[in-house]
């Protein structure tokens, strides 16, 4: 007999553990991403099918479902890999983490910050090639981002978490989002509704927002050549907000000071141009990867069935 729930993401031992104490659960043990017939294979049965943003949940992977799937859960908050007309036409709940990694992709983002900001590859490669000949006050000269102004695009519960973290560094906050803060959550963030003064506040470029038509691709040439000289821009949203012709030329350029970014067009085949780039800091999409979220990532999962279980629609973190 199968098992109530399928998670068909590699978790680690620790996660494993708090699902298997909470549900009747069978799980991918291989440790790599699972095509999309082997899931179906693996989840018939299931009631639950727990998937990532590794797992291209289009029209035909939904249509490949077993009859017996009823709620479609990804391990993330992102859900863009999930074909949410396809889900609802074929009566899916679909359920997501918001929430609980908001800190940890904070954290990211203020790592990518300064590790584009302090030139963190160029150090990196200076200590690792043997090459560094001891402390020179001509060498690797970074930006100082205190009292520097921050522009956030798209602010949410992660970019106004960010938002905190800069406050900290004295960074004045401009920001874009579908609709004005609160005054009070707002916190004398700068908000604007005009495209061209946002981008020429941004000192530093921070990158936060939902893919969406509108939000596919925004980060082009025309976009960059609004951004003051020397800006730093931060990827922590999705590959797919920016045009990589654009920002890679910015970058080889020195059109723009540096690029922080932790997701990429195409996971996992990146552009490699960004790899021979000493001002771009990479990182391989790890922006919630604490153990505290990857354990309260499960929690919400779970939580949110329970929630189903007991008919609290209030309790359901779901995206359709
Ligand atoms: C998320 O939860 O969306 C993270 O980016 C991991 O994909």
């Amino acid at each position: 007999m199968s098992a109530e729930l399928f998670v068909a993401v590699p978790l680690l031992p620790e996660v494993r553990a708090l699902v298997a104490s909470r549900r009747d659960a069978a799980f991918n043990l291989s440790g790599r991403t699972m095509g999309i017939a082997e899931i179906a294979g693996a989840s018939a049965g299931a009631r639950t099918l727990i998937v990532s943003p590794a797992n291209r949940m289009d029209e035909a992977a939904i249509a490949a479902l077993a009859p017996s799937v009823e709620i479609l859960g990804t391990y993330s908050v992102g859900h863009e890999h999930i074909d949410l007309a396809a889900a609802q036409a074929r009566g899916l709940r679909v359920l997501h983490t918001p929430d609980v990694l908001t800190d940890a992709v904070a954290e990211t983002a203020m790592l990518l910050m300064l590790g584009a900001a302090r030139r963190a590859t160029e150090s990196i490669e200076l200590l690792r090639s043997g090459a560094w000949a001891g402390w020179n006050p001509t060498e690797l000269v970074g930006l100082q981002v205190t009292g520097r102004r921050m522009g956030i695009y798209g602010m949410g519960r992660i970019g106004q978490r960010i938002a905190r973290r800069a406050r900290g560094f004295d960074m004045e906050i401009h920001y874009r989002t579908r609709r004005p803060l609160a005054p009070e959550v707002e916190q004398g963030a700068i908000y604007h509704e005009a495209e061209e003064s946002f981008f020429a506040a941004c000192d530093v470029l921070m990158l936060a927002c939902p893919v969406t038509p509108e939000t596919t691709g925004l980060l082009d040439a025309a976009r960059i050549a609004l951004l003051p000289k020397d800006a730093i821009v931060v990827n922590i949203a999705r590959g797919a907000v920016v045009d990589d012709d654009a920002l890679i030329s910015a970058l080889r350029d020195r059109r723009i000071a540096g690029a922080g970014l932790d997701v990429f067009n195409n996971e996992p085949n990146l552009d490699r141009r960004y790899l021979d780039l000493p001002n771009a800091f990479l990182m391989p999409h790890i922006g919630s990867s604490t153990m505290t979220a990857r354990i309260d990532m499960a929690a919400s999962l779970l939580d949110s069935l329970d929630a189903i279980d007991r008919g609290d629609a209030d309790g359901v973190r779901e995206v359709i």
